[in-house]
C-alpha cells in the first residue's frame, strides 16, 4: 500500500519524481482561462522567465481545470521533480464543499502517476477536513487488486509507493493526527475491496469467515464464529435455509469491541453471500458474475471493525455478519417453504433469489437480543436501489433520526445516501395466506422492491430499537473504469461512514 508523508518543505526543490499542483476552471465571467490552486506558488515561480508561464503551458497542452483532469508536463529542471502533474479542481467558488472534489481528484492524479516511486503533493490543503480528503484520496487512488493473473497483464504499472504532503509547519500536528486516521480508514476500505474482489471459489463461507476472524483476531477483537451446527442449535431458520443449497454451509460471524469507557453500545450487521445465483429462482446468465460481489455489506462491517478497534473509538460495538452461498441443488430451499426463523417468526419463502432479507433476518433479530442503543445494517439487497437511485446513491431506511445521521455522515465521506419511506401499503402486500409474512410482495409485484427489503428487514427489528438499512447495490460495485477514488470493481462503500457514523454517534448520541 502506498505510504503517506507529511513535511514543510517546498515542493519546487523536494527529490520527487512527480509534483502534483491544483488547478481551478475559470469561472463564468473571468478572464484567466486557468487558476493555479494554492501550494503551486513556488513550482509556478520555478517555471518563471522560461517562455509561457506554468499556467499558459498547461492552457496548451489542453488542461481545463475540469475535476480530476490530469495533465502532465516535463519540468526540463525548472523543480527538482522531473514531472509536474497539474489535476483538476473545478471551479475555485465551489470550493465550500470541496472535499469530495478533493479526495476524487488527488485520487485521480495519483493514480495517473503509477510507475513513480515518490510523488509531492502542493494543494490547497487549508484544514483538517482538506488534509482528511486529501490523504484519502492518494490512498484509495492507488488501490489496485492483484488478481490472478501468472504474470503482470500488459500496462501494469506499479502505485505510487510514497506520497509526501507538503504543508505548512503550522498544520503538521493536525496534520499527522487525520494522516494517522486515513491510513486506518483507508486500510480498512482496502481490506472491504480485496474480499469483496476475491472472486467465489477462493472465498466460500466457511473461508470468508476465516478470513474475517483472522482479520478480526489481528486487531485485538474478539471472534466467535457459529457453524452449521450452533445455527442449527439457535434456530437460525433463515440462515439455514439459504445456506442450504451449498456444498459449504453457512456462517455466522460475531465481532465484539469492548473499550474500556464507552458512551454507548452499537451493534453492526453486514449481508456474506459469497456468491448469488438465486437459487432455485435461478438468475439469467447475463452478469450473473457479478453477485461475488454479493458480500459486500458483511466485508463492510468486518472492515469497519478493524478500523474502529485501530483508532480506539469510546463506544462498545458488536457485529453480527451471517455468511451462506446462494445455490441450486437437491438440498436447496424452494419456493413455497415456510421458515421459521431465529425471531420465532414464520417466513413464506416465495422467491429464492430474496435471499439476503433471510439471512439478515436472523442476524438483525440476534443482534437486538442484547438491546443494543441502534443497529446499523447494511447489504447488496435489491437491484431496486440501483433502479431508484443509480450506481452512487445508497438507500436508507429505518427509524428517521438515525437514518438522517446516515445521509450526514454520507456527506462527509463523499459516499452519499438518501433516506426512504417504509409504506403502510408495501406491508400489507407481503401478507402471507400461510405465515407471518412473505418475503416479497404475495402477488410478486415488483412495485417498491428496494422499499420491500427495508419493509421486510423491520419485522426484525423490536420496537423502541433504533435502526438503519443501507441497501449498497449500485454504490459498493463500480461497474465503469476507475474513477476517482474509485477503481474498478470493489469500492469499499460504505466502510468510511460507518466508520464516520460511529465517530459521530460515540461523540454525540442519539436523542431518546
Ligand atoms: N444480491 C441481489 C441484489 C443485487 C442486484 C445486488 C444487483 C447488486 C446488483 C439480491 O439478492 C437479489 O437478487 N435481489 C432480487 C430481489 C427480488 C428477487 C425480490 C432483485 O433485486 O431482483
Ligand atoms: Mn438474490
Ligand atoms: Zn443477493
Amino acid at each position: 500500500m502506498t505510504e503517506l508523508r507529511l513535511a514543510d518543505v517546498d515542493p519546487a526543490r523536494f527529490p520527487a519524481d512527480a509534483v502534483v499542483i491544483g488547478i481551478y476552471q475559470a469561472e463564468d465571467d473571468a478572464s484567466e482561462p486557468l487558476v493555479l490552486a494554492d501550494g503551486a506558488r513556488t513550482v509556478a515561480e520555478a517555471f518563471g522567465g522560461r517562455g509561457p508561464s506554468l499556467v499558459e503551458t498547461l492552457r496548451l497542452l489542453g488542461a481545463t481545470g475540469e475535476p480530476s483532469e490530469v495533465t502532465k508536463i516535463a519540468s526540463l529542471g525548472a523543480v527538482t521533480a522531473p514531472l509536474v502533474a497539474a489535476v483538476g479542481l473545478g471551479k475555485a467558488s465551489a470550493l465550500p464543499d470541496h472535499g469530495a472534489i478533493l479526495r476524487r481528484a488527488i485520487a485521480a492524479a495519483t493514480r495517473a502517476l503509477a510507475g513513480s516511486e515518490t510523488v509531492a503533493v502542493a494543494m490547497p490543503i487549508m484544514d483538517r477536513d482538506a488534509i482528511r480528503a486529501v490523504a484519502e484520496g492518494c490512498l484509495l487512488g492507488t488501490y489496485q487488486f492483484s488478481g490472478y493473473h501468472s504474470r503482470p497483464p500488459r500496462g501494469r504499472r506499479t502505485p505510487v509507493g510514497t506520497v509526501t504532503l507538503c504543508i505548512a509547519g503550522s498544520a503538521l500536528d493536525d496534520g499527522a493526527a487525520e494522516a494517522a486516521r486515513a491510513s486506518v480508514v483507508t486500510a480498512a476500505v482496502t481490506l472491504a475491496r480485496d474480499w469483496v474482489n476475491t472472486v467465489p471459489n477462493e472465498q466460500r463461507p466457511p473461508q470468508f469467515a476465516e478470513a474475517i476472524g483472522q482479520a478480526a483476531t489481528a486487531a485485538g477483537l474478539d471472534v466467535e464464529i457459529m457453524d452449521e451446527n450452533a445455527l442449527a442449535e439457535g434456530g437460525f431458520g433463515g440462515i439455514l435455509a439459504v445456506g442450504g443449497g451449498s456444498s459449504q454451509p453457512p456462517r455466522l460471524v460475531r465481532i465484539s469491541y469492548r473499550p474500556n469507557e464507552s458512551a454507548s453500545t452499537i451493534a453492526l450487521v453486514g449481508k456474506g453471500i459469497t456468491f448469488d445465483s438465486g437459487g432455485l429462482s435461478i438468475k439469467p446468465a447475463m452478469n450473473m458474475w457479478e453477485m461475488k460481489s454479493d458480500m459486500a455489506g458483511a466485508a463492510a462491517v468486518a472492515a469497519t471493525m478493524v478500523a474502529i478497534a485501530r483508532l480506539r473509538l469510546p463506544v462498545s460495538v458488536t457485529a453480527f455478519v451471517p455468511i451462506a452461498e446462494n445455490m441450486p441443488s437437491g438440498t436447496a430451499y424452494r419456493p413455497g417453504d415456510v421458515l421459521r426463523m431465529r425471531s420465532g417468526k414464520h417466513v413464506e419463502v416465495l422467491n429464492t433469489d430474496a435471499e439476503g432479507r433471510l439471512i439478515l433476518a436472523d442476524a438483525l433479530a440476534l443482534a437486538c437480543e442484547s438491546s443494543p442503543d441502534c443497529v446499523i445494517e447494511t447489504s447488496t439487497l435489491t437491484g431496486g436501489q440501483i433502479v431508484a437511485l443509480g450506481q452512487r446513491v445508497a438507500g436508507v431506511m429505518g427509524t428517521p433520526q438515525l437514518c438522517d445521521r446516515v445521509k450526514v455522515a454520507g456527506e462527509r465521506t463523499g459516499e452519499p445516501a438518501w433516506p426512504m419511506p417504509l409504506p403502510e401499503d408495501v406491508r400489507t402486500g407481503m401478507e402471507s395466506d400461510v405465515a407471518d409474512i412473505s418475503q416479497v410482495n404475495s402477488g410478486m409485484d415488483r412495485g417498491g422492491h428496494m422499499l420491500q427489503g427495508g419493509v421486510f428487514l423491520s419485522e426484525f427489528v423490536p420496537e423502541g430499537i433504533p435502526w438503519a438499512h443501507i441497501d449498497i447495490a449500485g454504490p459498493s460495485y463500480h461497474r465503469g473504469e476507475a474513477s476517482g477514488d474509485w477503481a474498478k470493481g470493489a469500492t469499499g462503500v460504505p466502510v468510511r461512514t460507518l466508520i464516520d457514523l460511529i465517530e459521530d454517534l460515540a461523540a454525540r448520541p442519539l436523542a431518546e
